[in-house]
């Protein structure tokens, strides 16, 4: 099944993920985990913003199948705390997190043109940087990959909310995979601390929510966790792309 899903019809594809997701939507993300990387050998992958979320799947995969394929997309301009965490993580677990990195010609294109911090300057420049220096690495991470994992859950944010654990992403052709869609963050945390999962030292500095540094800023306690994010735009839109296409 899994070495020809590329050659399924779109209907095939739609069919199976809500059928799956019928199955799966309720249970254990490390049992749908298992399935998953079962009967797509080598062909699914967390694509991992060492976030809290992420670290859950990272510790979950590896539990599984050493060789589980990570890859994150290192934008450039990230917090030293996250590289840190790329390293230890590493360390951790004897893998390898695959780093896929923008092109550099159009970083210094745009970054010619719009300055280095264009992302203050209007949604649609903000909207280009992540396009250059996250989304198009993406589409590279996603070459082969048929399973595309991802820590995202429904209670982050109203953009989230009808978000489902398996559905069928048209745009990059893949099965996108949520194993903590139901998840709420205490279970994220309680995880991470009963099983020693090593995080984000920001995560204890006010940063519930971690992006790139100029996009990201700490929060209050109690706060929508991720009205640091790009906080100086509409909340209902506040996405990079990845996962919701503009
Ligand atoms: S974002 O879209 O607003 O940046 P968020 O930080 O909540 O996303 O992360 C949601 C999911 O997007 C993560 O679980 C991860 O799968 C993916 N993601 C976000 N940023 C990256 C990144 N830099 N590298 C790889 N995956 C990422
Ligand atoms: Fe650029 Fe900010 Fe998007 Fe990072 S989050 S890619 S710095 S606009």
């Amino acid at each position: 099944m899994n070495t020809s899903f590329k050659n399924w019809t779109a209907e095939e594809k739609t069919a199976f993920a809500a059928s799956k997701n019928t199955e799966f939507l309720e249970r254990n993300p490390g049992e749908v985990l298992e399935y998953f990387l079962k009967e797509f050998p080598g062909k699914a992958a967390l694509s991992s913003s060492l976030s809290y979320e992420d670290q859950v799947l990272t510790d979950m995969m590896v539990g599984i199948r050493k060789d589980a394929r990570i890859f994150t997309l290192d934008t450039g301009r990230q917090f030293p705390e996250t590289y840190e965490l790329i390293d230890r993580t590493n360390m951790q677990y004897g893998i390898s997190i695959e780093v896929f990195f923008p092109d550099f010609r159009k970083v210094q294109e745009m970054v010619r043109e719009h300055g280095i911090n264009l992302f203050y300057d209007s949604v649609e420049l903000r909207h280009k940087c992540c396009e250059i220096r996250k989304i198009e690495p993406l589409k590279r991470a996603l070459q082969g990959v048929d399973v595309w994992i991802s820590g995202l859950r429904r209670s982050q944010s109203v953009t989230r909310a009808g978000m489902q654990m398996v559905e069928y992403d048209t745009a990059d052709d893949v099965l996108k995979l949520n194993p903590l869609i139901l998840w709420s963050e205490e279970q994220v945390k309680q995880y991470v601390k009963e099983n020693g999962v090593p995080y984000n030292r920001l995560h204890e500095k006010g940063f519930p929510s971690i992006g790139c540094q100029p996009c990201t800023r700490a929060v209050a306690p109690g706060d929508d966790i991720r009205s640091g994010r790009w906080w100086w735009e509409d909340p209902d839109h506040r996405e990079c792309g990845l996962h919701v296409r503009h």
